[in-house]
C-alpha cells in the first residue's frame, strides 16, 4: 500500500475513534460510538496489514483468525455482570504485548540508530516494557479479584510503600545502565528491570481492596493506552501513538470520574488498602425494626401512587430483573403513574452498567436520570423501589462521619414517602457497610431474588 494512502487510512481510523468516544459519552449515541470505534479499528488492521512493512503472512493470518475466533466467543458468553473481569484480562494482553514488542525491538538486527536517535529508541522500550509488565501482572490479579479466585482483601505487607518505591528507584537504576550500553548489551538490565516490573503490579494491585476495583480496571485501562503509546514510538506507527494517548487520557478521566462518585481520593485508591470485599462491617447493627413487605401489597403501593421513581444497582444485574421492571414501568405508566428512573454514577459494577441493562430492556431514554438530575425529587416521591443496590443509597454517607463510605454522593431515597428494598437477606453491599435505610420508618423490605419479586409484582398489575 503506498505511503499516502496508508497516512489517509490512519487519519480516517484516528477521527473514527474520536467520533467513537464522543458517541460513547451519550446513551442515544453509544451504539453509533461503537461502530465508528469498530469500523476504525477494521481500517486501521487493514492498512497495517497490508501496509509496505508487513511481510510474514503466513503467521499474521492464522493468528488474526485464532484471535478473533477467541474474541468473537468471549463477546457472545460474557454477562454484563463480568464486563469487568473481561476487560482486565485484555488489558493483560496489552500490557504483555507492550513487553514483548519492547524485546523485540530492542533485539531487532535490522534497528540502525545511532546517537540521540539511539538513546530515544531505547528509552521508549525502557518505559514500553516497564508500563506493560505492570499493566500485565497488574491486570492479571485484578481478573482474580474480580473474579473471586484471588481474596477481595487488600494485601497489607510491612512498609509495602517503601517496598514499591525501592522498586521504582531500582528500575531508574537498571534504567540508566540500559541507556548506557553497547549493542543489545543492555538486555541483563532490561531483563531485571521487567522482574521487578511484573512484581510492582501483582503487589500494587494485592493492596488494592475489592471494593476498589473497578477503579484499577479503569486504572489499569489507563496504563494499557500509555503503553500502547510507547509500543506505538517503538514502532514509529502514528496511529498506535494516538491511540494509545486516547486510550491513555479517557482511562484516566474515568478512573477520576468513579473516585470522585466515591468520594474517594485517586491517590488514596492507588495506594490501596481500602475495602474488606468480605462484606462484613465492623459497626454495630443500626438502632430500627425491619419491616417485610410482600409482593402484592408492594403492586398495591405502585397502583395507588402518583409519582414512583426506581433505583436500580447491581442487584438487579444478577437478577436480570430488568425486563420485567421494564413491563412494570409500562403497565404503570399506561395508568398515569409518573415513573421514571435514578442512576447513581456508580450503580452496578462498571460506569454505566444501569444504563445499558434498562436500554436493552427497552426503557425509554428519557425516564432514566442521572442522579443530580433526580436527587431534590424524592420528598414529592410516593414509592421508591430500590431494586438490588445497597451502599448507593445508604444514608450513613451523609449521616455517619466515620462510616468507610462518609462523604459518598448517594441517592435520598429514604425522603421519599415510602420506600421498597429489593433484596434477598440483610447482607451488607459491595463495601461492606451496614445500611440503616433498612431500618427506617418509611422503609419495606421485599425479601427474595429480585426477578422473582419483580414477577410476583407484575402479576398484580393488570395490564
Ligand atoms: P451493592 O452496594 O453492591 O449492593 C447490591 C445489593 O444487591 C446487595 O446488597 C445484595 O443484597 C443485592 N442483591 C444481589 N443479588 C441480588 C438478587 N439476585 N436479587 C436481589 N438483590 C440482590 O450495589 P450498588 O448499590 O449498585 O452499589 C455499587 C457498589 O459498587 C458501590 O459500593 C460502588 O462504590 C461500587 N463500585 C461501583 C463502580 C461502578 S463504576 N459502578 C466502581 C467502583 C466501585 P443481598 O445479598 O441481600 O441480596
Amino acid at each position: 500500500m503506498a505511503n499516502g494512502l496508508m497516512t489517509v487510512s490512519y487519519v480516517a481510523a484516528a477521527i473514527l475513534f474520536i467520533l467513537s468516544l464522543g458517541g460513547l459519552s451519550r446513551q442515544e449515541t453509544a451504539r453509533r460510538g461503537n461502530f465508528y470505534g469498530a469500523l476504525g479499528m477494521a481500517i486501521a488492521i487493514l492498512a497495517t496489514i497490508i501496509g509496505a512493512h508487513v511481510t510474514g503472512y503466513a503467521l499474521l493470518v492464522p493468528a488474526i483468525v485464532v484471535g478473533a475466533l477467541v474474541g468473537w466467543t468471549l463477546a457472545v458468553r460474557v454477562e454484563m455482570t463480568q464486563m469487568p473481569e473481561l476487560v482486565a484480562v485484555l488489558h493483560s494482553f496489552v500490557g504483555l504485548a507492550a513487553t514483548l514488542v519492547g524485546y523485540a525491538s530492542y533485539l531487532d538486527p535490522g534497528a540502525h540508530f545511532t546517537g540521540a536517535e539511539k538513546s530515544i529508541h531505547e528509552v521508549e522500550i525502557f518505559l514500553g516494557v516497564f508500563i506493560g509488565a505492570i499493566t500485565f501482572t497488574g491486570s492479571i490479579i485484578a481478573f482474580g479479584k474480580l473474579r473471586g479466585s484471588i481474596s477481595g482483601k487488600p494485601l497489607m505487607l510491612p512498609a509495602r510503600h517503601w517496598l514499591n518505591l525501592a522498586g521504582i528507584l531500582l528500575s531508574v537504576y537498571l534504567g540508566a545502565v540500559f541507556l548506557g550500553a553497547e549493542g543489545t548489551a543492555g538486555l541483563p538490565a532490561l531483563l531485571v528491570m521487567t522482574v521487578i516490573a511484573l512484581l510492582i503490579g501483582i503487589h500494587l494491585v494485592m493492596g488494592i481492596g475489592g471494593a476498589d476495583m473497578p477503579v484499577v480496571v479503569s486504572m489499569l485501562n489507563s496504563y494499557s493506552g500509555w503503553a500502547a503509546a510507547a509500543t506505538g514510538f517503538m514502532l514509529s506507527n502514528d496511529l498506535l501513538i494516538v491511540t494509545g494517548a486516547l486510550v491513555g487520557s479517557s482511562g484516566a478521566i474515568l478512573s477520576y470520574i468513579m473516585c470522585r462518585a466515591m468520594n474517594r481520593s485517586f491517590v488514596s485508591v492507588i495506594l490501596g488498602g481500602f475495602g474488606t470485599g468480605g462484606g462484613t462491617s465492623s459497626a454495630a447493627a443500626p438502632a430500627g425494626e425491619v419491616v417485610a413487605i410482600s409482593a402484592e401489597d408492594t403492586a398495591q403501593l405502585l397502583a395507588d401512587a402518583k409519582e414512583v421513581i426506581i433505583v436500580p444497582g447491581y442487584g438487579m444485574a444478577v437478577a436480570q430483573a430488568q425486563g420485567v421492571i421494564s413491563e412494570i414501568t409500562k403497565r404503570l405508566r399506561a395508568k398515569g403513574v409518573k415513573v421514571r428512573f435514578a442512576i447513581h454514577p456508580v450503580a452496578g459494577r462498571l460506569p454505566g452498567h444501569m444504563n445499558v441493562l434498562l436500554a436493552e430492556a427497552k426503557v425509554p431514554y428519557d425516564i432514566v436520570l442521572e442522579m443530580d438530575e433526580i436527587n431534590a425529587d424524592f420528598p414529592e416521591t410516593d414509592a421508591v423501589l430500590v431494586v438490588g443496590a445497597n451502599d448507593i443509597v445508604n444514608p450513613s454517607a451523609q449521616e455517619d462521619p466515620g462510616s468507610p463510605i462518609a462523604g459518598m454522593p448517594v441517592l435520598e431515597v429514604w425522603k421519599a414517602k415510602t420506600v421498597v428494598v429489593f433484596k434477598r437477606s440483610m447482607a451488607t453491599g459491595y463495601a461492606g457497610v451496614e445500611n440503616p435505610l433498612f431500618y427506617k420508618e418509611n422503609t419495606r423490605m421485599l425479601f427474595g431474588d429480585a426477578k422473582k419479586s419483580v414477577d410476583g409484582i407484575l402479576a398484580h398489575i393488570p395490564s
